[in-house]
Protein backbone atom coordinates (compact mmCIF):
# COMPACT_ATOMS: atom_id res chain seq x y z
CA UNK A 1 0.00 0.00 0.00
CA UNK A 2 1.63 3.38 -0.59
CA UNK A 3 2.61 5.71 1.91
CA UNK A 4 -0.37 8.04 2.94
CA UNK A 5 1.78 10.11 5.44
CA UNK A 6 2.59 12.79 2.19
CA UNK A 7 -1.27 13.22 1.84
CA UNK A 8 -1.82 13.27 5.36
CA UNK A 9 0.61 15.90 6.01
CA UNK A 10 -0.70 17.98 3.59
CA UNK A 11 -4.28 17.59 4.24
CA UNK A 12 -3.39 18.81 7.94
CA UNK A 13 -1.59 21.75 6.81
CA UNK A 14 -3.86 22.85 4.17
CA UNK A 15 -7.12 22.05 7.11
CA UNK A 16 -4.93 23.50 9.85
CA UNK A 17 -4.41 26.94 7.56
CA UNK A 18 -7.70 27.57 6.43
CA UNK A 19 -8.93 27.07 10.47
CA UNK A 20 -7.16 30.25 10.97
CA UNK A 21 -8.08 31.95 7.92
CA UNK A 22 -11.83 31.12 9.15
CA UNK A 23 -11.63 32.02 12.51
CA UNK A 24 -9.25 35.10 12.45
CA UNK A 25 -10.80 37.10 9.73
CA UNK A 26 -8.61 40.25 11.10
CA UNK A 27 -5.51 38.62 10.09
CA UNK A 28 -3.10 41.12 8.79
CA UNK A 29 -2.64 40.75 5.25
CA UNK A 30 0.70 39.10 4.42
CA UNK A 31 -0.02 36.73 7.27
CA UNK A 32 -3.63 36.04 5.16
CA UNK A 33 -1.30 35.68 1.98
CA UNK A 34 0.69 32.73 3.52
CA UNK A 35 -1.86 31.05 5.25
CA UNK A 36 -3.73 30.96 1.43
CA UNK A 37 -0.33 29.50 -0.12
CA UNK A 38 -0.03 26.80 3.37
CA UNK A 39 -3.72 25.87 2.13
CA UNK A 40 -2.68 25.63 -1.41
CA UNK A 41 0.24 24.00 -1.34
CA UNK A 42 -1.03 21.32 1.15
CA UNK A 43 -4.34 20.39 -0.81
CA UNK A 44 -1.35 20.52 -3.46
CA UNK A 45 0.62 17.56 -2.02
CA UNK A 46 -2.64 15.72 -0.67
CA UNK A 47 -3.89 15.48 -4.39
CA UNK A 48 -0.87 14.69 -5.74
CA UNK A 49 0.09 11.98 -3.41
CA UNK A 50 -3.45 10.61 -3.46
CA UNK A 51 -2.74 10.13 -7.78
CA UNK A 52 -0.84 7.34 -7.58
CA UNK A 53 2.30 9.01 -9.23
CA UNK A 54 3.62 11.95 -7.86
CA UNK A 55 5.10 14.82 -9.43
CA UNK A 56 8.68 14.78 -7.36
CA UNK A 57 8.63 18.68 -5.92
CA UNK A 58 4.74 17.92 -4.66
CA UNK A 59 6.35 14.93 -2.93
CA UNK A 60 5.87 15.26 0.52
CA UNK A 61 9.21 13.18 1.05
CA UNK A 62 10.64 14.99 -1.54
CA UNK A 63 10.16 17.79 -0.02
CA UNK A 64 11.09 16.68 3.24
CA UNK A 65 14.18 15.80 2.24
CA UNK A 66 14.59 19.46 0.49
CA UNK A 67 14.15 20.57 4.31
CA UNK A 68 16.95 18.70 5.89
CA UNK A 69 19.22 19.85 3.29
CA UNK A 70 21.59 21.41 5.84
CA UNK A 71 21.38 17.79 7.79
CA UNK A 72 21.41 16.22 3.89
CA UNK A 73 25.29 17.01 3.60
CA UNK A 74 26.42 16.78 7.44
CA UNK A 75 25.17 13.40 8.51
CA UNK A 76 24.04 12.21 5.05
CA UNK A 77 20.66 10.61 6.44
CA UNK A 78 17.64 12.35 5.55
CA UNK A 79 16.38 12.64 9.37
CA UNK A 80 13.39 10.90 9.67
CA UNK A 81 14.17 7.36 9.33
CA UNK A 82 13.74 6.24 6.01
CA UNK A 83 17.00 4.73 5.48
CA UNK A 84 16.01 2.40 8.48
CA UNK A 85 12.80 2.09 7.29
CA UNK A 86 14.62 0.96 3.68
CA UNK A 87 16.59 -2.06 5.17
CA UNK A 88 13.12 -3.05 6.91
CA UNK A 89 11.48 -2.85 3.55
CA UNK A 90 13.76 -4.82 2.06
CA UNK A 91 13.87 -7.14 4.60
CA UNK A 92 10.97 -8.19 4.45
CA UNK A 93 9.40 -7.32 0.66
CA UNK A 94 12.23 -8.48 -1.66
CA UNK A 95 13.02 -12.15 -1.89
CA UNK A 96 16.53 -13.36 0.40
CA UNK A 97 19.47 -14.18 -1.96
CA UNK A 98 17.72 -12.59 -4.94
CA UNK A 99 19.44 -9.82 -6.27
CA UNK A 100 17.09 -8.61 -8.91
CA UNK A 101 14.25 -8.53 -6.32
CA UNK A 102 16.24 -6.55 -3.74
CA UNK A 103 16.90 -3.94 -6.66
CA UNK A 104 13.44 -3.59 -8.02
CA UNK A 105 12.27 -3.50 -4.36
CA UNK A 106 14.47 -0.52 -3.68
CA UNK A 107 13.40 1.30 -6.88
CA UNK A 108 9.66 0.63 -5.71
CA UNK A 109 10.27 1.72 -2.59
CA UNK A 110 11.94 5.14 -3.80
CA UNK A 111 9.63 6.01 -6.31
CA UNK A 112 6.20 5.12 -4.27
CA UNK A 113 6.99 5.74 -0.61
CA UNK A 114 10.50 7.52 0.23
CA UNK A 115 12.82 9.47 -2.21
CA UNK A 116 16.29 8.91 -1.26
CA UNK A 117 19.71 9.67 -2.97
CA UNK A 118 20.86 6.52 -4.88
CA UNK A 119 21.79 6.62 -8.22
CA UNK A 120 19.06 5.42 -8.87
CA UNK A 121 17.28 3.04 -11.77
CA UNK A 122 17.85 5.56 -14.76
CA UNK A 123 21.54 7.07 -13.75
CA UNK A 124 22.06 3.53 -12.78
CA UNK A 125 22.22 2.10 -16.35
CA UNK A 126 24.89 4.03 -16.98
CA UNK A 127 26.56 2.61 -14.66
CA UNK A 128 26.00 -0.92 -15.25
CA UNK A 129 27.29 -0.17 -19.24
CA UNK A 130 30.57 1.20 -17.97
CA UNK A 131 31.25 -1.70 -15.31
CA UNK A 132 29.89 -4.11 -18.44
CA UNK A 133 32.19 -2.61 -20.87
CA UNK A 134 34.89 -2.53 -18.89
CA UNK A 135 34.69 -5.88 -16.76
CA UNK A 136 36.83 -4.64 -13.85
CA UNK A 137 38.17 -6.86 -11.13
CA UNK A 138 38.90 -4.08 -8.35
CA UNK A 139 36.16 -1.63 -8.12
CA UNK A 140 36.25 1.52 -5.72
CA UNK A 141 32.70 3.42 -4.77
CA UNK A 142 33.15 6.71 -2.71
CA UNK A 143 29.82 7.02 -1.00
CA UNK A 144 28.04 3.92 -0.13
CA UNK A 145 24.67 5.41 1.65
CA UNK A 146 22.23 2.57 1.62
CA UNK A 147 24.34 0.33 -0.96
CA UNK A 148 22.11 0.22 -3.83
CA UNK A 149 24.69 1.44 -6.38
CA UNK A 150 27.09 -0.94 -4.84
CA UNK A 151 23.99 -3.75 -5.99
CA UNK A 152 23.81 -2.89 -9.80
CA UNK A 153 27.68 -3.13 -9.85
CA UNK A 154 27.34 -6.39 -7.97
CA UNK A 155 25.04 -7.70 -10.74
CA UNK A 156 27.27 -6.84 -13.70
CA UNK A 157 30.62 -7.70 -12.15
CA UNK A 158 32.26 -10.60 -13.61
CA UNK A 159 32.51 -12.97 -10.44
CA UNK A 160 36.14 -13.00 -9.86
CA UNK A 161 35.85 -9.15 -8.77
CA UNK A 162 35.91 -7.44 -5.69
CA UNK A 163 33.87 -4.02 -5.06
CA UNK A 164 35.68 -1.75 -1.79
CA UNK A 165 32.96 0.71 -1.07
CA UNK A 166 34.10 3.56 1.49
CA UNK A 167 31.34 5.43 3.74
CA UNK A 168 32.14 7.76 6.45
CA UNK A 169 28.54 7.08 8.07
CA UNK A 170 28.55 4.08 9.91
CA UNK A 171 24.99 3.90 10.04
CA UNK A 172 25.02 3.90 6.37
CA UNK A 173 27.43 1.31 5.97
CA UNK A 174 25.62 -1.15 8.64
CA UNK A 175 22.40 -0.51 6.49
CA UNK A 176 24.36 -1.10 3.33
CA UNK A 177 25.85 -4.63 5.13
CA UNK A 178 22.61 -5.94 5.67
CA UNK A 179 20.92 -4.98 2.50
CA UNK A 180 23.81 -7.06 0.64
CA UNK A 181 23.77 -9.86 3.13
CA UNK A 182 20.28 -10.11 2.13
CA UNK A 183 20.45 -10.21 -1.37
CA UNK A 184 23.59 -12.38 -1.39
CA UNK A 185 26.37 -10.07 -2.33
CA UNK A 186 28.07 -9.59 0.79
CA UNK A 187 31.44 -11.27 0.43
CA UNK A 188 31.87 -9.50 -2.96
CA UNK A 189 31.48 -5.89 -1.84
CA UNK A 190 33.41 -4.88 1.40
CA UNK A 191 32.47 -1.21 2.86
CA UNK A 192 35.21 0.43 4.80
CA UNK A 193 33.76 3.63 7.61
CA UNK A 194 35.82 6.42 6.30
CA UNK A 195 37.21 8.38 3.50
CA UNK A 196 39.87 9.26 1.73
CA UNK A 197 40.23 12.67 2.94
CA UNK A 198 40.63 11.80 6.52
CA UNK A 199 44.64 12.46 6.55
CA UNK A 200 45.43 9.11 5.26
CA UNK A 201 44.09 6.95 7.28
CA UNK A 202 41.78 5.27 5.39
CA UNK A 203 43.90 5.57 2.21
CA UNK A 204 46.63 3.39 4.33
CA UNK A 205 44.07 0.63 5.21
CA UNK A 206 42.81 0.32 1.75
CA UNK A 207 46.58 -0.49 0.87
CA UNK A 208 47.45 -2.42 4.12
CA UNK A 209 44.56 -4.62 4.91
CA UNK A 210 42.97 -4.27 1.16
CA UNK A 211 45.46 -5.10 -1.03
CA UNK A 212 45.48 -1.87 -3.32
CA UNK A 213 48.24 -1.32 -5.20
CA UNK A 214 50.23 0.63 -7.95
CA UNK A 215 48.25 0.01 -11.24
CA UNK A 216 46.14 -2.61 -9.52
CA UNK A 217 42.46 -0.91 -9.41
CA UNK A 218 39.94 -0.74 -12.77
CA UNK A 219 36.88 1.44 -11.66
CA UNK A 220 36.02 3.75 -9.64
CA UNK A 221 32.11 5.22 -9.58
CA UNK A 222 32.43 8.14 -7.19
CA UNK A 223 28.75 9.68 -5.44
CA UNK A 224 30.10 11.34 -2.39
CA UNK A 225 30.40 14.66 -0.75
CA UNK A 226 30.42 16.95 -4.34
CA UNK A 227 33.24 19.35 -3.10
CA UNK A 228 35.35 16.41 -2.24
CA UNK A 229 35.10 14.50 -5.85
CA UNK A 230 38.43 16.77 -7.67
CA UNK A 231 40.64 16.32 -4.32
CA UNK A 232 39.71 12.80 -4.04
CA UNK A 233 40.21 11.51 -7.34
CA UNK A 234 43.88 13.43 -7.20
CA UNK A 235 44.60 11.35 -3.97
CA UNK A 236 43.57 8.11 -5.77
CA UNK A 237 45.99 9.30 -8.99
CA UNK A 238 48.61 10.38 -6.56
CA UNK A 239 48.70 6.58 -5.06
CA UNK A 240 49.28 5.23 -8.65
CA UNK A 241 46.42 2.91 -8.55
CA UNK A 242 44.58 3.65 -11.49
CA UNK A 243 46.39 1.84 -14.85
CA UNK A 244 45.84 3.70 -18.48
CA UNK A 245 42.28 1.66 -19.47
CA UNK A 246 40.78 2.24 -15.53
CA UNK A 247 37.32 4.18 -15.53
CA UNK A 248 35.92 6.50 -13.13
CA UNK A 249 32.23 7.29 -13.44
CA UNK A 250 30.90 10.28 -11.30
CA UNK A 251 27.14 11.31 -10.67
CA UNK A 252 25.74 14.15 -9.93
CA UNK A 253 28.43 16.07 -12.09
CA UNK A 254 25.46 18.79 -13.04
CA UNK A 255 23.14 18.41 -10.29
CA UNK A 256 23.96 19.31 -7.47
CA UNK A 257 26.61 19.73 -9.23
CA UNK A 258 30.83 18.96 -8.86
CA UNK A 259 31.87 22.03 -11.41
CA UNK A 260 35.85 21.73 -10.41
CA UNK A 261 35.41 17.85 -11.06
CA UNK A 262 34.12 18.44 -14.48
CA UNK A 263 36.40 21.40 -15.41
CA UNK A 264 39.46 20.07 -14.00
CA UNK A 265 38.73 16.74 -16.73
CA UNK A 266 37.80 19.49 -18.88
CA UNK A 267 41.65 20.62 -18.87
CA UNK A 268 42.71 17.15 -18.70
CA UNK A 269 40.94 16.37 -22.05
CA UNK A 270 42.98 13.90 -24.44
CA UNK A 271 46.51 14.28 -22.40
CA UNK A 272 45.60 12.34 -18.96
CA UNK A 273 41.53 11.95 -19.40
CA UNK A 274 38.99 10.83 -21.80
CA UNK A 275 35.80 11.87 -20.89
CA UNK A 276 32.14 11.06 -22.17
CA UNK A 277 29.61 13.45 -20.52
CA UNK A 278 26.09 11.49 -20.30
CA UNK A 279 22.74 13.88 -19.85
CA UNK A 280 20.36 12.14 -17.72
CA UNK A 281 17.84 12.91 -14.81
CA UNK A 282 18.00 13.04 -11.35
CA UNK A 283 16.88 10.19 -9.52
CA UNK A 284 13.46 8.92 -9.19
CA UNK A 285 12.07 11.75 -11.43
CA UNK A 286 12.51 13.10 -14.62
CA UNK A 287 12.01 17.23 -14.69
CA UNK A 288 15.64 17.85 -12.93
CA UNK A 289 18.46 17.16 -15.77
CA UNK A 290 22.01 15.35 -14.47
CA UNK A 291 24.67 14.49 -15.66
CA UNK A 292 27.25 11.59 -15.16
CA UNK A 293 30.59 11.65 -16.14
CA UNK A 294 32.60 8.36 -18.03
CA UNK A 295 36.32 8.59 -17.93
CA UNK A 296 38.66 6.73 -18.93
CA UNK A 297 42.38 7.52 -17.07
CA UNK A 298 45.21 7.16 -19.78
CA UNK A 299 48.06 7.83 -17.36
CA UNK A 300 50.05 10.95 -16.50
C1 LIG B 1 24.66 10.21 -2.69
S1 LIG B 1 24.98 9.12 -1.36
C2 LIG B 1 25.63 7.69 -2.19
C3 LIG B 1 24.61 6.92 -2.94
C4 LIG B 1 25.06 5.55 -3.38
N1 LIG B 1 26.26 5.63 -4.16
C5 LIG B 1 23.99 4.90 -4.20
O1 LIG B 1 23.83 5.28 -5.36
O2 LIG B 1 23.28 4.03 -3.70
C6 LIG B 1 26.41 9.85 -0.65
C7 LIG B 1 27.01 9.02 0.48
O3 LIG B 1 28.37 9.47 0.61
C8 LIG B 1 28.71 9.53 1.97
N2 LIG B 1 29.80 10.51 2.06
C9 LIG B 1 29.73 11.85 1.97
N3 LIG B 1 30.94 12.41 2.02
C10 LIG B 1 31.81 11.39 2.12
C11 LIG B 1 33.23 11.32 2.19
N4 LIG B 1 33.98 12.42 2.12
N5 LIG B 1 33.79 10.10 2.28
C12 LIG B 1 33.03 8.97 2.33
N6 LIG B 1 31.69 8.99 2.26
C13 LIG B 1 31.09 10.17 2.16
C14 LIG B 1 27.45 9.95 2.68
O4 LIG B 1 27.46 9.55 4.02
C15 LIG B 1 26.38 9.27 1.83
O5 LIG B 1 26.02 8.05 2.43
Amino acid sequence: MRNLSGAVIGSAASGAALVVLARKPNTPRVLRWALWGCASLGAVVTANELNGKPVPFLRWSVLRMMLGRRRLVTEWQVGDGREEALAKHVMTHARQGDLDDVIRVIDDFCYQRSAMMNVGDEKGQILDQAVRRTQPRRLLELGTYCGYSALRMARVMRSDAHLYSIEFNPANAAIARRIWDHAGIGDRVTVIVGSLGDGGATLRRLHAEHGFTDGGLDFVFIDHDKAAYLPDLQRIVNECWLHPGSVVVADNVKFPGAPEYRTYLRDQEGTSWRTTEHWTHLEYQSLIRDLVLDSEYLGR
